[in-house]
């Protein structure tokens, strides 16, 4: 899939000016980046346009500002980045214009500069070709590598590919090789799990999911949804009623498709939403009316890993339990550690995203197993929905 892209390999870098387009948005308590891991995954781009006398003009948004504000500056963020990467990160505090032209004017060759937050111009999300034009000026050539932004039109992770020649860095390269031997060109049979709270934010993943996969595991609250659904009481779980007849539609479309859905057949039930409250295993007939079903049971756990076994690839967003609190976590981290177990005997392809389910597979203590973990959040389930990516499309030879 690489193949269809340039990257690196296709452009000499030395003396040049490269606009590199990266993920900075990192989450950041009292000033401090709190997991570094977008920061970690940029690195060797960086690191290799530098090392070949390339000159690193860093772009890259922070938050969601309306209009410049201390609080989204991406300064911090430069400085946690010299630190991992172990090289000087100058900055200047706007990303066009005069301050952004003379920061990139007294560069030489393999300096690394970071511009200032890319949206505190409005133009930037409205892709505005003169804002376009403006950034255009200070780079001979475009590298994006965030592909967890390549979900959004803007200047920076779009309109700059029609601008300056366009290459993916290596993050994005390996993000687009990892992500097509998991869904366009698997090894089959593929298997999905897809987790989380609601239905309501994956009706458009699940519909695609059906008709591209061998089995599809449902967990986590939208589970109960589908359950309902089947007539089955769910107590006072999470469920979302009005979706019943979406949830038998995807199940109508699975069917049609020849892809498997497999829902949980038990369920851990407490009556409070609280960690290490009492709670109890029960057959999916036996759901008190008073309980909430706050991870999947013991059986559900051995179907999903047999499941697991079953399958050559396996693509996962979302923790199918209560994964924050315990004793709510078992359901995803047995599945998660079978996975892994798995993927390290060679006998699975293992790939994940989505926000939550990065933070489930940390806890799970598994994360370095898997075959690939893409950091993206809203970019992974747009493509796991089969959408197009702005910033990945304008990308193509
Ligand atoms: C992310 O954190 O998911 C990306 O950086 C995109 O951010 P956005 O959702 O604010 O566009
Ligand atoms: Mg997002």
């Amino acid at each position: 899939m690489t193949n269809s892209f340039r990257t690196l390999d296709d452009v000499d870098v030395k003396g040049k000016r490269v606009l590199v387009r990266v993920d900075l948005n990192v989450p950041m308590d009292d000033g401090k980046v709190t997991d570094a891991t977008r920061l970690e995954r940029i690195a060797p781009t960086i690191t290799e346009i530098s090392d070949k006398g390339g000159k690193v003009i860093l772009l890259a948004h922070f938050g969601r500002p309306k209009g410049r504000d201390d609080k989204n500056s991406l300064k911090p963020v430069a400085a946690a980045l010299a630190d991992g990467i172990k090289k000087p990160v100058a900055f200047a505090d706007d990303c066009v214009g005069d301050v952004a032209a003379k920061a990139v004017g007294a560069m030489k060759d393999g300096d690394i500069l970071c511009l200032e937050n890319t949206r505190f111009h409005s133009a930037e999300e409205k892709n505005d070709p003169a804002f376009v034009a403006e950034l255009a000026k200070l780079g001979d050539i475009w590298v994006n590598d965030a592909f967890s932004a390549a979900h959004r039109a803007h200047a920076s992770t779009e309109g700059l590919g029609h601008k300056l020649p366009a290459y993916a860095g290596r993050t994005m390269q390996a993000e687009l090789d990892a992500l097509g031997k998991a869904l366009d060109a698997p090894t089959k049979p593929v298997i999905a799990i897809v987790g989380g709270a609601k239905v309501s934010s994956k009706i458009d993943l699940l519909e695609n999911l059906v008709t591209k996969v061998d089995a599809l595991v449902i967990g986590g609250g939208m589970a109960n949804t589908f359950l309902h659904a089947q007539g089955v009481k769910v107590g006072k779980s999470l469920c979302e009623k009005d979706l019943a007849a979406t949830a038998l539609r995807i199940i109508d479309k699975a069917e049609a498709s020849g892809c498997a859905i497999i829902l949980p057949v038990d369920a851990i039930v407490a009556f409070h939403f609280a960690a290490n409250t009492p709670s109890h295993a029960y057959g999916l007939d036996a759901i008190p009316d008073e309980g909430m079903i706050l991870d999947v049971g013991p059986q559900s756990i051995e179907r999903i890993n047999s499941a697991i076994d079953d399958a050559a690839t396996l693509v996962w967003n979302g923790p199918v339990g209560a994964f924050e609190m315990t004793p709510f976590d078992r359901g995803t981290v047995s599945g998660a550690k079978h996975a892994a177990a798995r993927t390290k005997a060679k006998k699975l392809i293992s790939v994940a995203g989505g926000g939550d389910t990065v933070a489930a597979l940390n806890h799970a203590g598994v994360a370095d197993d898997f075959s690939y973990i893409s950091t993206a959040g809203g970019a992974f389930l747009e493509w796991m929905e089969g959408k197009p990516l702005p910033g990945v499309e304008v990308l193509k030879k």
